[in-house]
């Protein structure tokens, strides 16, 4: 679960989010939505999972849903495979970074050219295309082959090391001249510039860097034990997702400041600073620039793996239960399909950067459609589901883990609230006010 939240989400989404939508006060609000909303959700996925023990579809069918919820469970599970698409072209960017450092590129480039390196590979219309077949491919092998044994133990190797660096690039980034004022715009909120949109985008960042809404944790939930502690796990997410994310935010945001990029650059912002960073730590001793980048984009490559992994599996588990599709044929579908949407919005930042839909790239509306909509879609389903629509007992056995986790009982009467009205009222006010304000 913790290798499906954290991804590019934490380290890639939240920093530039942050930066769109005005720093400090875009931050409490998505600790509070991470707390008040998201949990809830997670565990009304888990718990749908747990109990229905097959896919979106399936689970909710035997848990009772007739049409209505069949029919909502269709739509939510094609969003994972939407999601796919642009996450891997971002995947791509990661994998062309990990050769760049391997080449040493960065360190033969002057620190105040290294965010014009990016612009000129994102518009270019071939090399971030196979680069996003490589990210895309190795999701679809893994898929396949099952080896998800190996990357679940190499992932408990990286993160640890991930956690280390991005630590360590925080304490560089705000020691770097210039940075106090990225400090100051995390720390000091500005709440003129909460906007309904920053609102609903807060809301849409903490669902989409949480793995919510799509069935990910749902599907994932149906292969665990009663035992487990779902409490527990949606709690140990939330906490271990946010940590990534802030860390991440605190450690690329003074070094924006320093670096002289704009803090709304959008989603190449970290992909302009990071390199930037490693150049500067660095100095005078470039084979240690060198290793840092490597290592870092390593990390990152794992991290974003094991994500866009759960994005595949909730749509390979849809058409193998449901369908009866072999696992293979599942597999081929998905990564066919996300391979092309993934050109388009790739191709977005170049050739077809004229293309808008509504006023946007074609990236960036598919990002506003998953993260601001769809999830929010999934999420209010989810929620009404397990506060309304599953029997109450029902609900309370898998809380309360088959009695093995007597603690949460204390829990039970507040989450349930969450769960039945707090959640699905607030997804439902933020996503009128946005749509109409
Ligand atoms: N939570 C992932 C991240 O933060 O990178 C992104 C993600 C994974 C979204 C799986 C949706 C999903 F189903």
């Amino acid at each position: 679960m913790a290798g499906s939240a954290i991804g590019l989400g934490n380290i890639w989404r939240f920093p530039y989010m942050v930066g769109q939508y005005g720093g400090a006060a875009f931050i409490l609000v998505y600790i509070l939505f991470c707390f008040l909303i998201s949990v809830p959700i997670f565990l009304s996925e888990s718990i749908i999972g747990r109990r229905g023990k097959l896919d979106i579809v399936g689970s909710m069918q035997r848990l009772g849903g007739g049409k209505m919820w069949t029919a909502a469970g269709l739509v939510i599970t094609a969003v994972p495979i939407i999601t796919l698409s642009y996450y891997s072209v971002v995947g791509g960017w990661s994998v062309e970074y990990l050769f760049k450092s391997v080449a040493l590129e960065f360190n033969n480039t002057a620190p105040d050219e290294i965010p014009t390196l990016f612009g000129s590979f994102i518009s270019s219309s071939t090399q971030p295309i196979i680069m996003h077949t490589i990210f895309l491919g190795a999701v679809a092998l893994i898929v396949l082959g099952g080896v998800k044994k190996g990357i679940e133990r190499f992932t408990k190797l990286t993160m640890p090391v991930l956690f280390v660096l991005i630590v360590a690039i925080l304490v560089y980034s705000i020691s770097l001249p210039g940075s106090s004022k990225g400090v100051e715009y995390l720390l000091k909120p500005d709440f003129s510039r909460l906007t309904p949109g920053a609102v609903a985008a807060a809301l849409g960042q903490s669902f989409f860097s949480m793995s919510l809404g799509v069935g990910a944790v749902l599907v994932y939930s149906s292969y665990i034990r009663k035992e487990e502690n779902l409490l527990g796990s949606a709690v140990g997410t939330a906490v271990s997702d946010l940590l990534f994310a802030l860390l991440a935010g605190f450690a690329i945001m003074p070094a924006v400041f320093a670096c002289g990029v704009e803090p709304d650059a959008g989603p190449g912002l970290v992909f302009q600073t990071l390199p930037y960073i490693f150049n500067r730590m660095g100095e005078g001793i470039p084979w240690i620039s060198a290793l840092i980048a490597i290592v870092f984009f390593i990390t990152i490559l794992v991290a974003a793996l094991t994500s866009a992994i759960s994005m595949m599996e909730a749509s390979v588990a849809f058409l193998v239960d449901e369908k009866g599709l072999r696992r293979s044929v599942a597999t081929a579908i998905v990564f066919a399909f996300s391979w092309v949407v993934g050109i388009l919005c790739s191709l977005s930042f170049g050739a077809l950067s004229g293309v808008h839909i509504f006023g946007s790239t074609i990236f960036d509306a598919l990002d506003k459609l998953v993260s601001n909509y769809l999830m929010s879609f999934g999420a209010l389903v989810f929620s009404l589901f397990v506060g309304w629509k599953m029997k109450k007992p029902d609900v309370r056995d898998e809380l309360l883990s088959g009695g093995a986790a007597p603690g949460n009982a204390r829990w039970e009467r507040p989450v349930y609230f969450l769960i039945r009205y707090v959640a699905p009222v607030a997804i439902v006010v933020i996503f009128l006010t946005n749509l109409f304000l």
